[in-house]
């Protein structure tokens, strides 16, 4: 399988791959499954809410796709493994898995309640790790693409602490499986989309940062362009696509200056950030708030300015 050049376009070809997408039944795993079934995949059309699931596999249908449901959830090791023997049993193989299936909430770290946190973790975490564990099984022996659904948040939002954690883990997922499995032939990429859907509907705070024109229809052809040959190459990488902008997300990184003595005691720990790491402090979260550290010396610029200006 290869792209298929259409005049001067190349259009992503998935014909013969099979590719499974959880949390399918609406959203952004609804587009991504309809848009892998558009340019030829068998898709397993997995969602905990069957009607959901069975209203794409209709739609799929419809549009003379092939598509099969599963109402598994990815939260049970047990389930998570179904939803990739489903795969392989009706189309005799597993080319792609979209790890989409997520849940959100907000709240204070003061108003947590840790049993949401453990739901959400449950789901958003383990529920990548079980499902991307059974497909990377069932791969051996063959290429293989797993595409896994971060966010923006894992960067720290506000009010989303446990959710950007769970999304953080995910990159490091990404990172790690790539390393892990890239000479199995199996590349590992992990994607941040943004679009109108029931979880941006749930929160008055995400329906502020993205306009209803932000259809999920936009980000599926970035997930079927990493599910399929056309991106042979690309591993361990992290995109973001909110809409009109597509972009790649920079790795975390040790950061120089790299202190050195045989040992750090409080005193040096203190010397450290007070003579050093005082000048190298980073803005912080999707935001970019400065450190207060920093702050200050901002507020010093800012009342120079007005100085200056009147
Ligand atoms: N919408 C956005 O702007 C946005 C931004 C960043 C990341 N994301 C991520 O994209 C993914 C899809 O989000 P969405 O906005 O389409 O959400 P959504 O709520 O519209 O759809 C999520 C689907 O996942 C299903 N699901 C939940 N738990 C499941 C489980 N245990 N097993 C199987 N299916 C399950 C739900 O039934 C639902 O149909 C999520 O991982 C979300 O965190 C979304």
């Amino acid at each position: 399988m290869s792209g298929l050049v259409v005049g001067a376009m190349v259009m992503t070809s998935l014909d013969g791959r099979a590719v499974v997408v959880t949390g399918a039944g609406q959203g952004l795993g609804r587009a991504f499954a309809t848009h892998l079934a558009q340019v030829g995949a068998a898709v397993v059309v997995n969602d905990i809410d069957r009607d959901l699931a069975e209203s794409t596999v209709d739609a799929i249908e419809s549009a003379g796709g092939c598509a099969v449901v599963s109402d598994h959830s990815v939260a049970d090791a047990e389930q998570a493994q179904a939803i990739v023997d489903l795969c392989v049993r009706e189309y005799g193989q597993i080319d792609g898995l979209v790890n989409n299936a997520g849940v959100s909430y907000e709240a204070l770290p003061a108003d947590e309640d840790p049993r949401l946190a453990h739901e959400l973790i449950q789901v958003n975490v383990l529920g990548v790790i079980y499902t991307g564990l059974a497909a990377v099984r069932a791969m051996a022996g063959r290429r293989g693409s797993i595409v896994n659904i971060s966010s923006g948040a894992s960067l720290g939002q506000r009010m989303l602490g446990t959710y950007a954690a769970s999304k953080g883990a995910v990159a490091s997922l990404t990172y790690s499986w790539a390393l892990d499995l890239e000479a199995a032939r199996i590349r590992v990429n992990a994607v941040c989309p943004l679009a109108h859907t029931r979880m941006v509907r749930s929160s008055e705070r995400a329906l502020r940062n993205c306009p209803p024109d932000r259809t999920p229809e936009m980000v599926a052809p970035l997930v079927s362009f990493l599910i399929s040959d056309l991106s042979l190459g690309v591993t361990g990488q992290m995109i973001r696509c909110n809409g009109p902008q597509l972009h790649l997300v920079g790795q975390p990184y040790l950061k120089s200056p790299i202190l050195e003595r045989d040992s750090w005691d409080s005193d040096s720990v203190e010397r450290a950030f007070s003579e050093v790491f005082h000048a190298h402090l980073e803005p912080y979260g999707l935001e970019k708030r400065l450190p207060p550290m920093l702050r200050k010396w901002l507020s010093w610029h800012d009342d120079a300015e007005r100085t200056v200006r009147s």
